[in-house]
């Protein structure tokens, strides 16, 4: 008899959380490391946030909560999703999870069915297949190309869809590309939605307020609001709040769907942290000034990073609309040699080459499902990034 489960053998662990791992050995072990794999804000939370947990301890709201967020908090979401969305949800259509991460997992494990299928576009965040193939499901990838600034289009989107697909995983700004779907393209992707009635959408809107330039972030059921009985719109505080830590995600949708993602939490890990929720209930009611000024930063940073990567010999980057990702293409480079004498033979080879010859720790395409590409988060320091890239570009200047 197998001791370990047979389901956990269908399932990778995560590639990113590699990096950061081998990134941080290499540190300790005295090289010089920059690391480009990290998913989160290098800025602190804000100060009005850490006060607000502060009081909930000192007010002794350290306590168990109701399993899937406070009446408070519950609030907070359905006034935001109002406010920025236009979205009208009320408090028991909402639920609140340890991280965007266990909200996902829960609406997975509460829906899927042997054989069910997910239609996944890729370049998507390592996370959805695995978690679709611990929750039972199957994964299905509709791969975007650079052509299309790595988004679907509405043929490959129906091309995917069969009798047994129940969900559409849809991420816009993009993990791990920082493509982000304008009003129209969207709205290409749900028309193909509403021809195909038994087809839900799961929207992953973690990097909605991380938009640069004049992008406009919009989210399924507000572009086509008949598929608002079949969508659940998740969002999070860790990406825009610089709360990575606290672990608070959040998504709204049919109350039957919250009601079934409540049961798995509630036999799994209960309440989000009492004290984060208080934490969340202030990010999302208080002020929101410093995410303007936060975007300009992460703005110039993005094109700093998207200029060095397009001078560096064999890299093409395009310029993604938000989150704090690239995503360039070493399709220029595959079957070249390192200074070292590692034969670039995929984007795998690719980024340990990188990081054992120049100390940068980038995520390879393969861990995204779309190669020969590799992401970098720029969300890191000029002074780190402007040395990573120009380490980049010696590197591929070196290739024979
Ligand atoms: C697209 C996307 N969704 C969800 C998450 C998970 O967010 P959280 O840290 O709130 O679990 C991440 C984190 O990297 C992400 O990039």
């Amino acid at each position: 008899m197998e001791f370990l489960s047979t389901t956990l053998a269908r399932v990778k662990p995560s590639p990113t959380i590699a990096v950061t791992t081998k990134a941080a050995e290499l540190k300790a072990a005295g090289r010089d490391i920059i690391g480009l794999g990290a998913g989160e804000p290098d800025f602190d939370t804000p100060q009005n946030i850490k006060d607000a947990a502060v009081a909930a301890i000192t007010a002794g709201k350290t306590k168990y909560t109701a399993v899937d967020g406070i009446p408070e908090l519950k609030q907070a979401i359905c006034d935001k999703l109002h406010r920025d969305n236009g979205l009208s949800y009320t408090p028991s259509q909402v639920s609140v999870g340890t991280g965007g991460k266990q909200i996902l997992y829960n609406a997975l494990m509460a829906t899927l069915n042997e054989g069910d299928e997910v239609v996944i576009p890729a370049p998507y965040w390592v996370s959805y297949p695995d978690m679709v193939l611990l929750a039972g499901g199957e994964p299905v990838i509709a791969e975007a190309s650079l052509q299309t600034g790595f988004k679907l289009t509405a043929d490959q989107l129906e091309a995917v869809i069969t009798d047994k697909t129940k969900w559409l995983i849809f991420n816009s700004p993009s993990n791990p590309t920082g493509a982000g779907y304008t009003w129209d393209e969207l709205k290409a992707l749900t028309d193909v939605l509403m021809r195909h009635p038994h087809v839900w959408v799961m929207t992953d809107d973690m990097y909605e307020h991380l938009v640069y330039d004049d992008f406009k972030f919009c989210t399924p059921a507000q572009v086509e609001p008949r598929l608002y009985e079949r969508t659940l719109t998740v969002n999070g505080v860790s990406k825009a709040y610089a709360m990575t830590g606290w672990r608070i995600g959040y998504a709204a949708g049919p109350e039957q769907l919250i009601g079934a993602m409540r049961k798995v939490q509630s036999q799994s890990t209960s309440n989000p942290c009492s004290v984060s929720q208080w934490a969340a209930v202030e990010a999302l009611n208080g002020t929101q000034d410093f995410i303007a000024p936060n975007n300009e930063m992460f703005a110039r940073r993005r094109d700093l990073v998207v200029k060095m990567l397009n001078e560096a010999e064999g890299i093409r980057c395009p310029v993604p609309d938000g989150a704090f990702y690239v995503y360039p293409s070493i399709a220029g480079l595959i079957g070249k040699t390192s200074a070292a004498g590692t034969l670039i033979d995929t984007d795998e080879a690719f980024a340990t080459a990188l990081l054992e010859e120049t100390g940068v720790a980038v995520v390879f395409g393969a861990a995204f499902g779309l190669s020969p590409n590799f992401r970098v988060s720029y969300a890191t320091s000029d002074a780190a990034l402007t040395e990573a890239c120009s380490r980049i570009q010696t590197f591929c200047a070196k290739l024979t």
